[in-house]
């Protein structure tokens, strides 16, 4: 069948990867792609936010399955239009897809399924929430409502910084209108999991755990990323964990949302924390993490094409997952000065070197000028190495980063710290 992976980061690479290797797979495409997706798939400028342009591309290239990687395109109701025209898709639709971009229809949702998360409360006023912050002190967490490219969480340790975060929301509008209304939330204490599982709406499969790793420095210092590394499986989450998990979020927020007319369909990502009192829901995606799935997708022997199409079309209950016994850890490496201000078209070095280690190199922000790979973003590849036991992973994906070069390089030594304490 003729694919098209929508998206142009690691994730969509790790998916590009993943779905090559299957005998399924007849034309794969990737919209728009970087340096790396093009070794499997074709590239295609084409407007992601544009679901006319993604409609007539799909028909003409006779497109069968769309794998939809990024948040916007679905909040755009991407899958809506598709279906519209028969065409399969995996992700949500645009009702369902409010989990991520609206933090109030999810804390809503969650509380009338009660779903334990962290206590909030909604403002629309910066004088109203500064009365609030005043009255409740800190530690705190200020959320913007709609979708702001990961930047819209704040965590705040003081009075001024957080009411300095709701006023840049409420009034600057620097997220613009996604910043129309604010969440203030408990700020919860405890170790933060990545939950992946496929719904069809009404089954659930559940996909490898992981930990994504979102502070730029070792020891979970600095400023929040869209995340510097993950490994999985993470060994937090053990049976009886996993199983809480299960019955007190995914499984009613899937029968939530089916009661509710809107049933779920496609990755569904929670980010969990580990609280001394019991799992608490920290926020929602609706689609693949970035970086978990290039930990994940290495360890998945099942056809990765069979278990999207399975969802895209409404029925995985025939579906059993098989994972590879051995850990993954991908590192990201990124261009000097993320997350803020860095240069770009920096040559990258050393990929061919690094996969001779054994390790598969994924490619976020990269692209290829006259022949030669350069840096074009902040999270330039991410290097995932396999071994039996975290530490052997950890090995072998650090091998692999020694060989690769750019100038300003920057990663995490310390990616799996959590793991490498847990089990010694
Ligand atoms: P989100 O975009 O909601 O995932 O938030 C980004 C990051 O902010 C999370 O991965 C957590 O590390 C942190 N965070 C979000 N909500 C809370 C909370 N209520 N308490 C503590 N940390 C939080
Ligand atoms: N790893 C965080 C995310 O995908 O949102």
């Amino acid at each position: 069948m003729n694919i098209l992976v929508i998206g142009s980061g690691g994730r969509e690479h790790a998916l590009c990867w993943k779905i090559k290797q299957s005998p399924k797979t007849a034309d794969l495409y990737c919209m728009p792609g970087n340096g790396g997706t093009s070794e499997y798939a074709v590239n295609c400028d084409v407007d992601i936010l544009d679901n006319d342009a993604i409609k007539n591309f799909c028909k003409e290239k006779k497109i069968d399955l769309v794998v939809v990687g990024p948040e916007v395109p679905l909040s755009r109701g991407i899958t809506d239009v598709l279906e519209t025209e028969g065409i399969r898709v995996c992700g949500p639709s645009y009702a369902a897809s409010r989990l991520e971009s609206s933090k109030i229809f999810a804390k809503e949702l969650m509380g009338r399924y009660n779903i334990p998360t962290a206590g909030f409360r909604i403002f629309e006023t910066a004088d109203k929430a500064e009365a609030y912050l005043r009255e409740i002190g800190t530690p705190v967490v200020i959320k913007a409502d709609g979708l702001a490219a990961g930047k819209g969480v704040i965590v705040a340790k003081t009075v001024p910084e957080a009411m300095k975060a709701a006023k840049e929301i409420l009034e600057d509008k620097v997220f613009g209108s996604a910043g129309n209304k604010i969440i203030i939330e408990e700020c919860l204490e405890g170790e933060e999991v990545s939950i992946l599982v496929m719904s069809d709406g009404k089954n659930i499969i559940s996909l490898a755990s992981s930990q994504d790793h979102k502070r730029i420095y070792d020891g979970d210092k600095g400023p929040n990323t869209g995340g510097m590394g993950a490994y999985s499986p993470a060994p937090v989450v053990d049976k009886k964990l996993f199983n809480e998990i299960n019955k007190t979020i995914i499984r009613p927020i899937i029968d939530g949302l089916a009661e509710e007319g809107t049933p779920y369909k496609g990755v569904l990502y929670a980010g969990v924390m580990i609280t001394d009192l019991g799992v608490k829901v920290l926020e929602f995606n609706v689609r693949f993490g970035d970086p978990e799935t290039q930990a994940i997708l290495p360890r998945l022997k099942t056809d990765l094409v069979e278990l999207l199409m399975a969802t895209a079309s409404g029925d995985i209950s025939g579906i059993r997952l098989k994972w590879d016994k051995r850990d993954c850890v991908a590192v990201v490496l990124a261009s000097g000065g993320y997350p803020g201000k860095y240069e770009k078209a920096r040559q990258i070095t050393g990929i061919d070197d690094a996969e001779k280690e054994g390790v598969v190199v994924f490619h976020a922000g990269t692209m290829v000028q006259d022949g030669t790979l350069l840096t074009s973003g902040g999270r330039v590849l991410s290097v995932a190495g396999m071994g039996l036991g975290i530490k052997k992973a950890l090995e072998h994906a650090y091998a692999g980063v020694d060989r690769i070069h750019f100038e300003g390089m920057t990663y995490r030594r310390d990616i799996a710290h959590r793991a490498v304490e847990r089990l010694g």
